[in-house]
């Protein structure tokens, strides 16, 4: 596996590596690898010739007195663990290499990302935005891989790819989850003993949410409801959010119906936790950016070309 430092040599490497008729997988990462990315890594593998990760832990995105400085990062084990899974090529650029001194073009997006993460977060979308961007400039990719446990940021890339015209296709990864359901994460590491037992109530609230709909419960307001009482189990969880959406604009439903996401946020003392579900995947409408995901994971549904 080759490790690369400089965007410059990115950009001449992918370019070259497209010369060369080579198809790219791009899986950008902040690191602490953990079971979910290297999943996306292995699926990258099975869809291009040249599969690269990144890892940067983007300042842009954190909010004053957020975890940027406590992120956890393990560069040697990044670096095994990608190789093991199947990388080519590990990017891990230093960050003043993306945001060199006078740095000011940034990308907005002004629809999705305003609710729900983007109002307890103002700017993590823009930062979000601002570097998948640039990585999508740097590595040239055919095929970017992205989890379906960021479920808005996974929206929000459709909405990048689709608006300015990027030639990727967007592959969506399964949740991967710990025998307890809960959502592998690196911020899981941040839970204290007694958070981390109460932790998988999110699984069972979204589980909860699930069984109701396919009991042909379709009313949101009553989703929504079943959801929070069921959160009450954890005693020290405390719901940021819970709310039943759209999975392309993020905007909350009446009714549910296959494809609807239930998306939720809860914080154990300092650490918040997310998650979420989509409801009936196969029988989702595609959707024209294109994504696609094993349908027995709650992702979206099959395969669907570029548009
Ligand atoms: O999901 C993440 O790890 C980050 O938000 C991403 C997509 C790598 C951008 O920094």
């Amino acid at each position: 596996m080759k490790i690369i430092h400089a965007p410059s040599e990115m950009q001449q490497t992918a370019l070259e590596e497209r010369r060369q008729g080579r198809r790219i997988a791009l899986v950008p990462t902040m690191g602490a690898l953990h079971e979910g990315h290297l999943s996306l890594i292995r699926l990258a593998r099975r869809e291009a010739d040249v599969v690269v990760v990144s890892l940067f832990v983007n300042p842009t995105q954190f909010g004053p007195g957020e975890d940027f400085s406590r992120y956890p990062r393990d560069p040697e084990q990044d670096r095994a663990a990608s190789e093991q899974a199947g990388a080519d090529i590990l990017f891990c650029p230093p960050v003043e290499a993306i945001y060199p001194a006078g740095f000011s073009a940034v990308v907005d997006e002004e629809s999705l990302t305003h609710r729900l993460e983007g109002e307890q977060r103002p700017g993590h979308f823009r930062g979000v935005a601002t570097v998948v961007v640039k990585l999508f400039h740097l590595v040239q990719p055919d095929v970017a891989v992205f989890g379906q446990k960021d479920a808005q940021q996974l929206s929000l890339v459709r909405r990048l790819i689709r608006d300015l015209n990027f030639p990727i296709r967007l592959v969506a990864g399964p949740t991967i989850r710990e025998p307890d359901g809960l959502a592998r994460s690196s911020r899981n590491a941040y839970l204290r003993p007694e958070h981390r037992y109460q932790a998988p109530v999110l699984y069972q609230a979204l589980k909860a949410a699930e069984a109701l709909y396919q009991r042909g419960e379709r009313n949101a307001q009553a989703i929504r409801q079943a959801v929070r009482q069921a959160l009450t189990a954890a005693p020290d969880g405390v719901p940021d959010y819970v709310d039943v959406v759209d999975p392309d604009t993020f905007e909350p439903v009446e009714r549910a119906a296959a494809g609807t996401l239930v998306v939720l946020a809860v914080r154990f003392g300092e650490t918040r936790l997310l998650d979420n579900i989509v409801f009936d995947p196969a029988g989702a409408v595609s959707r024209p950016a294109g994504t696609d995901a094993d349908p027995a994971s709650g992702g979206p549904s099959r395969p669907v070309s570029r548009g």
